[in-house]
């Protein structure tokens, strides 16, 4: 999985394609390649590390180039391992899987081809060179039929310079037509700083690009993007992941803003599929990470507020799974970056079956929202952090006011949807106010981050929030973290309770407030410690609990978005104290583009 970036035109390759693996590192970031071709000389460079500290001010070197930029799928991490991959002057970027490479391998080996790396790759050009017969392009396509698997591949060679060749299969690739040349990418913000004409290879397509003209199998049409790479900073923040927390009220505004009616809600991307919605007697939210707790939330909100049979899926399993689809079901496709690829795969499936597609993405332009029939933006801005944050409030509230446009569609009364709506209106200021004063929480981190286990429990809405409070905590600080429903601890999780393995009970003011200070004293009794997120002047939690973090009142069903805030800031306290790479934690990337 990786992102994949090439360009051939008049100007000098290499700044172009170091400025788009910069664009493109969400998609990877153990190791990066370049490799560009100058009247039959290449330059090839392999690095482990970031892209990011790469000086793409360098001395000329031609004008046609490839690069990578890596997440290790098959094959360690190390410069043997990094893209482009070279067999015999043929070099290939891939962003995908090959499902058969040890077969084909072995085939190839037997025939005295020597391998130089581990990588899945790395047969796609033995195949290249074993096909080429004085054309690339017939090379390549020959090649891509003995491969079983998925890919977004570019190819050059200065056995045939003054061209690159692409092609894919599962795997996003754009080709963008600039007044100079030609790039290619994994997706547009690699190419938006030189063109807004962009093509959207499909499956199974091929192009061949050279400086001034590209042939792809069939005609395609011109898109136009019509948005731009906003530029971030991390301010006078330390780490985008605090920016990015501290954006958090912002972005529940801006979610809400132009769509809350006195008593219903105008969502301009749900307008098409109205009448579907309205019959719709099942609503599947389909997520992964972060995004699948956003759309485990999501179901108990539907259920309660619209009154919908809905269930949340995540992206990797249900494609896999027999669950009954048809054409009178709803999917909703939670994604900060749209370009998951076990969701795009479900999605895929979805539509087999006829149910109504719809996306809850934050990336503009993003393939989840070129596939689904309609959707709401989440408007959170450009998030950077591999751990998702701002991403995950912004998808609570859009999936607040779904529920409530469902709601009113059935049987949600007005005064109970005016109820809410009021509600969200002044739920920024509630943010704000726990993001003020986040020294305590800061205090707390410290306090406990020399524990190695952490236990998260909550209850009904809180459940799916205890389990994106430990994944956060997993992700960023590399400590052990699970989330449970509080009722569940006593089914097995109390095992591992003692005063080693601290537990925190997200316990506001709501239906299940009691169930959750006897699931405390659970806890208490078996000597575990207590981290609780409780409401300002709740005397019987501080009575239980070791440390309070405290939140303003808020509506039941609105509680998530609060308590998600205090646990975000303290799993990034928490890495802090560790001193862990918390805008980049090892192993992890961005946006997952392999399934
Ligand atoms: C990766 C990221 C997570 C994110 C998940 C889903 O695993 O590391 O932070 O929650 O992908 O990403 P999406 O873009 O679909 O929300």
């Amino acid at each position: 999985m990786c992102g994949i970036i090439g360009y051939i035109g008049e100007k000098q390759a290499y700044p172009i394609i170091v400025n788009g693996l910069k664009k493109l590192e969400y998609r990877g970031y153990d190791s990066y390649g370049i490799c560009v071709l100058n009247n039959n000389n290449v330059f090839l460079k392999r690095k482990v590390g970031r892209i990011s500290e790469e000086n793409s001010e360098s001395e000329d070197k031609g004008f046609i180039g490839i690069g990578h930029s890596r997440w290790a799928t098959t094959g360690s991490v190390c410069e043997k391992n990094a893209h482009p991959q070279e067999y015999n002057g043929f070099y290939v970027v891939h962003n995908g899987i090959i499902e058969n490479y040890k077969d084909l391998k072995e085939e190839l080996t037997g025939k005295g081809h020597q391998f130089n790396s581990d990588t899945d790759t790395e047969v796609i050009a033995h195949l290249i060179s074993d096909e080429f017969n004085g054309n690339l392009e017939d090379a390549v396509r020959k090649a891509l039929k003995r491969i079983v698997g998925s890919y977004g591949i570019a190819v050059v060679s200065p056995k045939d310079e003054g061209k690159i060749v692409i092609a894919k299969l599962s795997s996003p690739i754009i080709i963008g037509i600039c007044a100079d040349g030609h790039i290619i990418a994994s997706d547009s913000s690699a190419v938006i700083d030189y063109t807004k004409q962009i093509i959207t290879l499909d499956d199974n397509e091929m192009a061949v690009l050279r400086k001034d003209s590209y042939i792809i199998s069939k005609e395609k049409k011109i898109e136009t993007i019509d948005w731009e790479n906003d530029s971030v900073s991390k301010g006078d923040y330390e780490h985008f992941m605090l920016k990015e927390i501290m954006e958090e009220s912002k972005v529940i505004d801006s979610a809400i803003q132009g769509r809350l009616l006195e008593d219903d809600v105008k969502l301009g991307g749900l307008e098409t599929s109205k009448e579907r919605l309205k019959k719709a007697n099942k609503i599947h939210l389909v997520g992964c990470g972060t995004g699948y707790y956003a759309a485990k939330t999501g179901e108990y909100l539907m259920e309660e507020i619209a009154g919908i049979d809905a269930e949340a899926q995540m992206g990797s399993e249900i494609r896999y799974r027999n669950v009954r689809l048809d054409s009178n079901q709803a999917a909703i496709f939670v994604s900060q970056s749209g370009e998951t690829a076990d969701n795009l795969a479900s999605l895929k499936k979805m539509k087999e079956f006829g149910v109504l597609t719809l996306g809850v993405t934050n990336v503009i332009g993003s393939t989840q929202t070129k596939e689904t029939e309609g959707g709401v933006y989440t408007r959170c801005g450009r998030e950077v952090a591999v751990a998702s944050t701002k991403a995950f409030i912004g998808q609570l509230t859009v999936l607040t006011m779904i529920s409530i446009f469902l709601g009113r569609q059935r049987n949600l009364n007005s005064e109970k949807a005016k109820e809410i709506i009021l509600e969200l209106k002044n739920l920024s200021k509630k943010a704000d106010s726990i993001l003020g004063d986040c020294s305590k929480i800061e205090e707390i981190a410290k306090k406990y981050s020399q524990y190695k286990d952490f236990w998260f429990i909550g209850r009904k809405f809180n459940y799916p929030i205890a389990l994106e409070g430990a994944l956060k905590l997993k992700e960023i600080s590399y400590v052990h973290a699970e989330g449970t429903p509080g009722g569940e601890l006593k089914h097995g999780p109390l095992a591992l309770i003692d005063e080693n393995c601290p537990t925190i009970a997200i316990c506001p003011q709501d239906s299940v407030y009691d169930k959750m200070l006897s699931n405390m004293e659970e806890v208490k009794a078996r000597n575990g410690k207590i981290i609780a997120i409780a409401n300002i002047g709740d005397e019987k939690v501080k009575e239980i609990a070791d440390d309070v973090i405290y939140i303003p009142k808020t509506l039941e069903c609105l509680f998530p978005i609060l308590t998600t805030i205090p646990l975000h800031l303290f799993a990034y306290y928490l890495a802090l104290s560790l001193n862990r790479d918390i805008d980049k934690p090892r192993n992890l990337a961005k946006s997952v583009t392999v399934e």
